[in-house]
This record gives C-alpha cells, sequence and structure tokens, in this order.
C-alpha cells in the first residue's frame, strides 16, 4: 500500500506528473483559461506549429494536453490527441523519432476506427494494422528486436511483395491514411506533443533531426504539432533560420500567481481524497510553498511530496492545521540550510547578486546591470556564472559574444536567500 493510499488517497496529490488529457484533467488545471483556448485557436486557425516557451515544470506539457484533449473531445470528427508524448533526446535519429511517432499515430488512428471509417479506410485494413501493431507492441514489451515494420499485408499500397512493410511502409500507410482523411490546407488531424525541446540543446543530432522533419513530419498534412520548450531552446534552435516560416511565434508560459497556487493542492484533494484523508500540506501551505520556491510549481509540488514521505518516514501526523504548518516551516528551514551549504563556495559578489535577483522578483537581464551595481553588463555575467555554477541561477539566452542574457533564480537560489535572511517569510506568502 502507498502511503498516500495509506492516508486516504486513490493518487499522490503532490505528484509530479502533467495535468492527464482527460475529464480529471479538465478539473485539475488551474488558472489557465486563456493560455488553452489560446492554443486551440493556434492550432485549428493556423497551420504554423505553435510552440509553448517558459521554465521548467512551469506547466507547459500540461496546457498542450488539455487543450489537445479539449479538442479531441469538442471536435471528435475534426482532431484526435496522441495519448503518447513524443520527444527528441540526445540519442534520437530522425528514424527513431518518424519511427515513434508513426507507431503513436497508428495506435491512436485503429483506436479510433470508427474516424477511419467514417473516412472511408477499410474496416478490414484497420483491424490488420491493428493486430500488426498489437504484435509489434508485444514484441517490444518482450525486449525482443523489432523490424520496425515487418510483417503486415495490406489491401492497396505501402507494403512490399513479401507482404512486409519497408522501411517506409508504415509511415506511407500512415500519411496515405492522412491525407484520405484530412482535406488539403485543413488545420484538423492528430494532434502530436513534442515536449522538451530543450534536449536539443544538449545534442547537434537532436538539433538536425528536428530540421530535418521540418518538411516532412512537422509539414506532414493530417498531424498538427504542439511543440514545448524552455525558453532558452526556443530563442535558438527552434527559432533558427532554417525552422522560421514552420513554427510560429513561441508564446511564453509564466508562472502561476501565488494566489491561485492554493487552488492546484485543493483540486487534488477534492479529485484523490475522501472524507477523513490525511493532508500533510494542505492547500494554503502549499502557498507558502510556492512563494518561498518563487512560483517555481513542479519543486514545489516535489517539496511537499518529499516532505510527507518524512512524515511518514518518522511516524509522526501532527493534526491541526497551524502544527501541520509549523513543521513544514521547519523542514523547509533544513532544505535550506542545505542549500545554503553547497552555496557558501560562491563568492560575497555572487552572493548579493542573487539577494538583488530575489528582492528584484527573481529574473534580470543584462539590462539590469547598473541596478544590480555593475559597471556593465560583461561584468555582470561574469559574477552570474558563479551562480550558475551552483545552480542558484539559470543563465539563458546567451548571445554570442554573452553581452545579452537572461538571469532566472532557481529554487535553490530563492532557499538559500530564505536561509540567509533568518528564515524570514516572504510578503505574500502567508497563505
Ligand atoms: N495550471 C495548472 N494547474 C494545476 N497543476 C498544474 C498546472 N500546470 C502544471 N501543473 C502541475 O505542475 C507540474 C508541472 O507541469 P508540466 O509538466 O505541465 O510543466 P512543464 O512546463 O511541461 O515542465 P517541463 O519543463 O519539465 O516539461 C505537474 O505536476 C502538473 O500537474
Ligand atoms: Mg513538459
Amino acid at each position: 500500500m502507498s502511503i498516500w493510499e495509506s492516508w486516504g488517497f486513490s493518487r499522490n496529490p503532490y505528484d509530479t506528473e502533467p495535468v492527464p488529457s482527460s475529464e480529471d484533467g479538465l478539473h485539475l488545471l488551474v488558472g489557465r483559461d486563456a493560455e488553452v483556448m489560446g492554443l486551440e485557436d493556434a492550432i485549428t486557425s493556423a497551420s504554423t506549429v505553435p510552440i509553448l516557451a517558459g521554465d521548467n515544470g512551469v506547466g507547459k506539457t500540461s496546457i498542450a494536453l488539455v487543450a489537445g484533449f479539449r479538442l479531441s473531445t469538442g471536435r471528435p470528427g475534426d482532431y484526435l490527441l496522441l495519448p503518447k508524448r513524443l520527444q527528441l533526446s540526445p540519442s534520437n535519429t530522425l528514424d527513431r523519432f518518424e519511427h515513434d511517432t508513426y507507431q503513436a499515430v497508428a495506435r491512436a488512428l485503429v483506436d479510433n476506427e470508427d474516424y477511419l471509417e467514417d473516412r472511408g479506410i477499410a474496416r478490414a485494413d484497420v483491424d490488420q494494422l491493428k493486430r500488426w501493431l498489437r504484435s509489434s507492441e508485444s514484441r517490444a514489451r518482450g525486449g525482443g528486436l523489432t523490424t520496425p515494420f515487418g510483417g503486415f499485408t495490406v489491401s492497396g499500397s505501402a507494403t512490399q511483395r513479401d507482404g512486409s512493410f519497408g522501411k517506409d511502409g508504415l509511415p506511407d500507410l500512415i500519411n496515405s491514411w492522412l491525407e484520405q482523411c484530412v482535406p488539403e490546407g485543413a488545420t484538423t488531424g492528430v494532434i502530436c506533443v513534442l515536449d522538451n525541446l530543450e534536449t536539443l540543446n544538449e545534442s547537434d543530432d537532436a538539433r538536425a533531426a528536428l530540421e530535418e522533419a521540418r518538411d516532412g513530419l512537422l509539414a506532414q498534412r493530417g498531424l498538427r504539432w504542439v511543440l514545448c520548450g524552455t525558453r532558452d531552446i526556443v530563442r535558438s534552435s527552434a527559432t533558427s533560420s532554417r525552422m522560421r516560416g514552420r513554427l510560429a511565434k513561441p508564446t511564453p508560459i509564466e508562472p502561476l500567481s501565488a494566489d491561485i497556487a492554493p487552488d492546484i493542492v485543493a483540486r487534488r484533494l477534492d479529485l484523490f481524497g475522501a472524507k477523513g484523508s490525511y493532508v500533510p500540506v494542505e492547500p494554503d501551505a502549499f502557498r507558502f510553498v510556492y512563494h518561498l520556491l518563487g512560483r517555481h510549481l513542479r519543486e514545489a509540488l516535489d517539496y511537499c511530496q518529499r516532505f510527507a514521505l518524512f512524515l511518514k518516514s518518522h511516524r509522526h501526523e501532527p493534526q491541526g492545521a497551524a502544527d501541520k504548518r509549523r513543521l513544514l516551516e521547519q523542514w523547509m528551514a533544513r532544505q535550506a540550510d542545505e542549500c545554503a551549504k553547497d552555496a557558501s563556495r560562491t563568492p560575497p559578489r555572487s552572493r548579493q547578486l542573487l539577494r538583488t535577483l530575489c528582492e528584484m522578483g527573481g529574473a534580470a537581464t543584462h539590462h539590469d546591470a547598473d541596478v544590480f551595481g555593475f559597471a556593465d553588463s560583461a561584468e555582470m555575467l561574469i559574477v552570474a556564472e558563479a551562480l550558475a555554477a551552483e545552480e542558484l541561477v539559470t543563465l539563458w539566452g546567451r548571445s554570442e559574444e554573452g553581452q545579452e542574457f537572461h538571469l532566472d533564480c532557481t529554487s535553490s537560489g530563492w532557499l538559500t536567500e530564505y536561509q540567509r535572511r533568518g528564515y524570514a517569510t516572504l510578503p505574500g506568502a502567508t497563505g
């Protein structure tokens, strides 16, 4: 039995997975109506590929999944949502990425056979692809080698004489079905979320794969892509001149306001809990954690689940809200001590920069050099680099010469400052 079940929950209420693409997801997603509607408009109204750009864990994937779910249920004849999120990892070649995509699209299509049948795809062909997918998926689960598209016959095109798919067999078949289902120029089809574009930064191969996909997968009629990534990648790789024209202007996703943070946990408690469930971090206490960590949502949820594990391992269940909150604050103070210990290597000027950065809301750019008391942005950058080396800030959007950059405080940076202030509660953090 999980600790959550022992406390009367059906699921972990502080889980850090994206909000699901389901009815539950509609209930769980807080404060993103404008972003969801904006994305739906972008998917339905333009042929370019929308991109959501924002900090790690700010909620990009959740927005994409909920918008996709709303379109696939609101306009089922027009949209299907790929349940699997796709990623270009550093080890992913374009072949592998295409293979994963077509396998997932094939699965989504056969799981919606009425969609195919309504558009004139023969039921017998759908059944055959279904059987082939089942055997291919079970081979993959068994760890056996799967020749990508072998052993399948279908009436019409895309197969080899021996009845199996050639290298391009499955893509050819799926593309021909998509083209039969989706009229030319239409912006409908299968919504595919390509997540965590920031991995492109780590690998030239992944970036090259994306650029190669530009005129292939990303432009395939009937596939409606949504890209998600941190702002850095969106500024560099995804908006390289080769990608321009295919991709829409990135939509920045800003952190949710601390005022609505309690709702995030309240809705989870509502959905996963029952009367009498033991709640280690109450909605208002979540607001305190979220604010303290500079509105890093995934990290705030993660700290809450770690606190819950801590309580469980000490067999301690404080009862009243005030007792729980006191213990949570003590525990957060210990986490802050750890961060501050790790940060003690940074030189005094860098610590001063961190302090001012937190006082100014946690974000700055090269334009702020004089506000921070530096002679110029180059000097500010050197001082910031020492903080970045200890992961107290992230440095992003750097120009080639380094004169331009953005600086964001990490949750460790916020905790380090919290310790330095003697664990003083920040304005607005009281909940
Ligand atoms: N609007 C929201 N309401 C409630 N919970 C949310 C919301 N947005 C995000 N979450 C929760 O916050 C966490 C992070 O969300 P998500 O994975 O969507 O962020 P992300 O920006 O895609 O992160 P990453 O940069 O790692 O890909 C998840 O646990 C998710 O359930
Ligand atoms: Mg994501």
